[in-house]
């Protein structure tokens, strides 16, 4: 008898001294995103779980798509080069709230998008593909309420919330502390119930489903020393929306987040491609957000999103989206790409920029696709992450480097076909032959400089032939 005690007692330690310590699930960090792009998706708006493809006749409500219809659609998505996902808000909302940003129960899941096993299944499917996923998170409101009624909220009284006013954009407090819209009741995010509350809710969508990241709704809406604790408890790279377009305004606030959704350059991309500046415009701000972030190479780049009229709707040139896509993608930052740009969607002002994807039967020969496909694929991954913007900076040419290719974009249009000499940067030598991803041109580097002319106003991305 004693002897068995023994004996087991000498297993059970050699057990547990050969047993190396469980690795935590590995968390995703701001350098794990760094060489990744991601597709935005409106979790309403993408696919729909049954896959029917009949239109939406109201885009103010819910239009029926769901996590089922992303994983069965993860193909069409890393099919264009895509490696990370930005998903909607997931918890229950107020009526009509079909984009998520008005949370009630912060702790349950918005039905109209798929049970927890379904969302489960979604993380699982897009991780054996090598994508990650990213979640949208709101801590600075609630939804809208029935007459003041908070029952079934997770804040579940006036007095959890920030008195009733509205917003004085010239003040900071009230940009903090009044509520978005007038209608979006803005949760006291000095009491530290309420804060203790929101750090276990990210903490536990986290922990529960597996996220890879977060973007942070209306950052600036809350004082910005409550978000190191929240993007802490949160584990994962964040990157914050401060929907404003000045690099001063913006930049500080990456002292308490990874990175910033980059606004900034945002306004510079639409007024060279879309209005018409110079490439200076974009020089400047990129020096600007030099200067103001502390940290520029994890901003998150777009030329669309859900909050703003698609470019297509202002400028209904695909040459010059295309140039605004290739700066995107290619450019110093993590690139979003929001969805529908790849079936060339034009809406305008929300909700008519978020269209149902579905129409279009999710075209993998869309001229938009394919081309997003190429840069994506045949570029970004394969070049390098070896960046030098401002190569040569003209009125309507500017070339720049990522790693093995020079990227020329010009804003002229469709049509144009004007000869440029463009500086190669250093990164061809003379004699060398170079060939362009996108038409195929070649050309003779010469003085340093590659000549070419300009095929139908689209980009050239030349690579060594
Ligand atoms: C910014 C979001 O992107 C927008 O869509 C939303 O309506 C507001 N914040 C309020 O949450």
């Amino acid at each position: 008898m004693k002897l068995s005690i023994a004996l087991s007692v000498a297993l059970v330690s050699a057990a547990l001294a050969s047993a190396k310590p469980l690795p935590l699930a590995k968390r995703a960090s701001a350098d794990d995103w760094k060489d990744r792009a991601i597709y935005q998706l409106l979790t309403d708006r993408f696919a729909r779980p049954d896959g029917s493809t009949d239109g939406c006749s109201n885009l103010s409500s819910y239009c029926g798509g769901g996590y089922q219809g992303i994983i069965d659609k993860l193909d069409y998505i890393t099919g264009m080069g895509f490696d990370a996902i930005w998903i909607s808000p997931i918890p229950a909302n107020s009526a009509n709230g079909y984009h998520g940003y008005w949370a009630t129960n912060f702790e349950a899941l918005n039905e109209n998008f798929g049970s927890e096993d379904d969302l489960k299944a979604l993380i699982s499917a897009a991780h054996d593909k090598g994508v990650y996923v990213m979640l949208d998170v709101v801590a600075n409101h609630a939804g809208p309420t029935e007459n003041g009624d908070y029952s079934g909220y997770t804040f579940g009284s006036a007095d959890l919330y920030h008195p009733q006013c509205t917003i004085d954009y010239g003040s900071q407090t009230s940009i903090e502390q009044c509520w978005v819209a007038d209608v979006l009741p803005d949760i006291d995010t000095e009491n530290q119930n309420n804060i203790d509350k929101l750090n276990s809710i990210v903490s536990n969508w986290i922990s529960t489903y597996g996220f890879d990241g977060i973007r942070i709704d209306t950052f600036k809406h809350v004082r910005k020393d409550f978000w190191p604790g929240y993007v802490s408890a949160s584990g994962v790279f964040a990157t914050g929306e401060v929907f404003d377009g000045d690099p001063s305004y913006v930049g500080p606030y990456q002292e308490v987040v990874d990175s910033l959704i980059n606004y900034p350059l945002y306004y510079g991309i639409n007024d060279v491609f879309a209005s018409g500046s110079g490439f200076s415009r974009i020089s400047e701000l990129l020096a600007s957000n030099k200067v103001a972030f502390s940290d520029v190479s994890v901003l998150t780049n777009f030329v669309d999103n859900h909050d703003n009229p698609r470019f297509l709707n202002k400028q209904n040139d695909v040459a010059q989206f295309k140039n605004a896509l290739t700066f995107v993608l290619l450019a110093e930052g993590i690139p979003i790409v929001y969805y529908g740009s790849e079936q060339g969607f034009s809406g305008g002002a929300d909700p008519a920029n978020r269209e149902v994807l579905w129409t279009t039967g999710f075209d993998t020969s869309s001229d938009l696709y394919q081309f997003i496909a190429n840069v994506n694929k045949n570029v970004r991954v394969k070049s390098g992450k070896n960046i030098t913007m401002d190569v040569a900076v003209n009125d309507n040419t500017y070339a720049f480097i990522h790693g093995s290719v020079l990227v020329v974009l010009n804003n002229y249009g469709s049509g144009a076909s004007n000869f440029v000499t463009i500086s190669a940067g250093g990164l061809f030598s003379d004699g060398d032959t170079v060939i362009d991803v996108i038409s195929n041109i070649t050309a003779t580097v010469s003085g340093g400089n590659i000549s070419f002319n300009i095929n139908n106003g689209l980009p050239a991305i030349f690579q060594r032939a």
